[in-house]
């Protein structure tokens, strides 16, 4: 199959086939997940709570991430390298432009960025210069010192209009994909009608028009911290690594995970 490029994405959600998303970290398993037909593959910053085993995001640096993103880079021939762009990295237009052309030098295809409000001016600022942005929306892990933990979000009204004007912001200022993390399955869904752009799902339930999890939990490797109620041991479920990886492609192509059990409402 044709390697993924930026236009391929919007194409897919029209078409209607759901984009499979997971995390990695380095060339080994980057190659496995390519293998098994994973769409996109994210350096997220999420390296910094199961590769360097802090409490949080909040420590990764960018040449910490351009590091992962060249490792994961020399393992895909098919897959669509994005990259989070780490903690106040993309604070300013002028801060995030540095750090994207760092990551994309670096063998990223995509940046990812968290939040709307002042984020759409760096969106826009990047979109400009040929930078495709992933937006993430809902649970922004970079904002747990704020909101004083992982919680789902967009829960009463107030918040899931909010959160249903802020995906129309982001993709009007040029996002080409967006990650909606913890919220209701029928707050995603609306969000996911709203949109030209695919909407990337983790705890957002069934509706959206890919899926992604961290590496680590698709594996059932406990980090030490709490399991959230979205995460899916699919090693127990594939019997081996590539057959996890391809037992998860299914079930999201297919539309069966998450079900329920592993949704909020
Ligand atoms: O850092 C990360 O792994 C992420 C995904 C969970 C979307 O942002
Ligand atoms: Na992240």
């Amino acid at each position: 199959e044709k390697p993924w490029t930026v236009p391929m994405l919007a194409q897919a959600k029209r078409d209607g086939r759901r984009l499979v998303m997971l995390t990695a970290y380095d060339a080994s398993f980057a190659r496995t997940l390519d293998t098994a037909g994973t769409d996109l593959i994210l350096v997220g910053d999420s390296l910094g709570m199961v590769v360097q085993g802090h409490g949080s995001t909040l420590p990764v640096t960018v040449e910490a991430t351009a590091y992962h993103v060249t490792c994961v880079a020399r393992g895909l021939s098919r897959a669509l390298l994005i990259a989070d762009l780490p903690f106040q990295s993309d604070a300013t237009p002028e801060r995030a432009l540095d750090a994207a052309t760092t990551l994309l030098q670096a063998g990223a295809a995509m940046v990812k960025l968290e939040g709307a409000g002042h984020k759409l001016e760096v969106i826009r600022f990047l979109v400009e210069r040929e930078i495709p942005v992933c937006a993430h929306l809902g649970l922004t892990p970079q904002s747990v010192l704020r909101l004083g933990g992982y919680k789902v979000q967009g829960r009463d009204d107030a918040a899931a209009e909010k959160l249903r004007q802020d995906a129309r912001a982001v993709a009007a200022a040029g996002a080409d994909l967006l990650v909606l993390e913890c919220v209701p399955s029928s707050l995603a869904q609306a969000v996911t009608a709203d949109l030209e752009i695919p909407t990337i799902g983790i705890g957002a339930g069934p509706h959206c028009d890919g899926q992604v999890l961290v590496l680590h939990d698709l594996l059932g490797v406990n980090s030490g911290h709490r399991r959230p109620k979205f995460v899916k041991d699919f090693l127990a479920q594939g019997g081996s690594i590539e057959g996890a990886v391809r037992s998860f492609a299914k079930d999201v192509r297919d539309g069966s995970f998450p079900d329920a059990q592993h949704s909020y409402d």
